[in-house]
């Protein structure tokens, strides 16, 4: 168990199902970078989550693992303070799910909002594989296992902390004080739009600028995004609100004066949308060029990324172990001979 002393224990994690993009990185890696110091942070490259849609196309997920943990390194996730953990390599969370089905309800499941909407946008029907709709059991499972106190999260995982909850008070209620109860930890900045403009940001979808993009394929997103398609001319007058380029620029330009009078030109009808969109360009390239070098560099010192990955996933699991150990005792699943 944590004593006083100890710092406050973040658990948060991601779908290895491609490279990690802008939207990742204002939802929730930056934050992770600057709360690494503040409290003992561990990071779960969600490897069997992300099989709950890809089970067709399980090489999907094996060749982005490393590529996460090497995005995570690129944006300055320190693993000398941070544990970056493999989840496929602890199975205590299997286990743990195992237990927690029995505390949920079909129709507890099925009312989670984001899994409702995934079913709907996969398409599912009727024919929703179990093992989707257990997905949010089983991160209660990623989350108790570490013991988090917190989970820094966008809103969409919102009911996920919710039914974790849900599941702690139920378990710790039937068999004693047994798990933490997380708290969710909600990011600053509202949710970034997909280049194209849509509320839904995914690899599937085409709109999403990765942190590895290249400079030349950077350029190129940025000029075909989205703009205010009620402007025809240069010296029509442009809509600032809802517009991505504009999102984009307020999220990831650090020069707010540039932005402001950017902002000020385009509502007077004064600037095309190249210049706007070549100034986001640039703010852009500012923030993933280090980022792009310092990518380049680990690509090319494989060991280290690998020692990085069994050494947090070694932490990990010593502490999945110990949590384990407490949910036998408490569910009786003692040493029988
Ligand atoms: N469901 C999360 C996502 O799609 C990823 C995830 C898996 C996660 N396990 C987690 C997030 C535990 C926070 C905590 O982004």
């Amino acid at each position: 168990m944590k004593t006083q002393i100890q710092k406050k224990r973040i658990l948060t994690g991601d779908r290895p199902t491609g490279r990690l993009h802008l939207g990742h990185y204002i939802g929730s890696l930056q934050n992770r970078v600057r709360l690494q110091h503040e409290y003992e942070t561990y990071i779960l490259v969600a490897d069997v989550q992300a099989l709950t849609d890809n089970f067709e196309h399980p090489e999907n997920v094996e060749r982005n693992v490393r590529q996460v943990v090497i995005d995570y390194l690129g944006v300055g996730i320190d693993p000398s303070i941070s544990t970056i953990v493999i989840q496929s390599q602890v199975p205590e969370i299997c286990e743990l799910t195992i237990y927690y089905m029995n505390l949920v309800t079909l129709a507890r499941a099925q009312k989670n909002p984001t899994v409702k909407d995934e079913v709907k946008q996969k398409g599912f029907g009727s024919r929703i594989p179990l093992g989707f709709l257990a997905y949010p059991i089983s991160q209660a499972a990623d989350i108790t296992i570490f013991q988090a106190d917190l989970v820094p999260v966008g809103d969409d995982q919102l009911p996920m902390i919710e039914q974790t909850r849900e599941i702690v008070e139920r378990f710790n209620s039937l068999y004693g004080e047994t798990l933490t109860k997380p708290e969710a930890l909600l990011g600053q900045f509202p949710r970034l739009p997909g280049t194209d403009g849509g509320a839904k940001m995914g690899k599937s979808l085409g709109n999403v600028i990765d942190l590895s993009e290249t400079p030349d394929v950077l350029r190129k997103k940025v000029m075909n995004m989205y703009t205010d398609p009620t402007r025809i001319h240069p010296t029509d007058p442009g809509h600032i609100e809802g517009n991505p380029v504009f999102v984009y620029h307020d999220a990831f330009n650090s020069d707010k004066g540039l932005v402001e009078d950017l902002k000020a030109r385009y509502h007077a009808g004064k600037v095309g949308d190249v210049e706007i969109k070549e100034r986001l360009f640039e703010a852009l390239d500012a923030l993933l060029g280090p980022i792009r070098e310092r990518r380049k560099h680990l690509q090319n010192e494989p060991g280290y990324v690998s020692r990085v990955m069994k050494e947090g996933t070694e932490k990990g699991r010593d502490l999945a172990v110990q949590t384990i150990k407490m949910v036998r005792r408490a569910l009786r699943i003692a040493e029988y001979y």
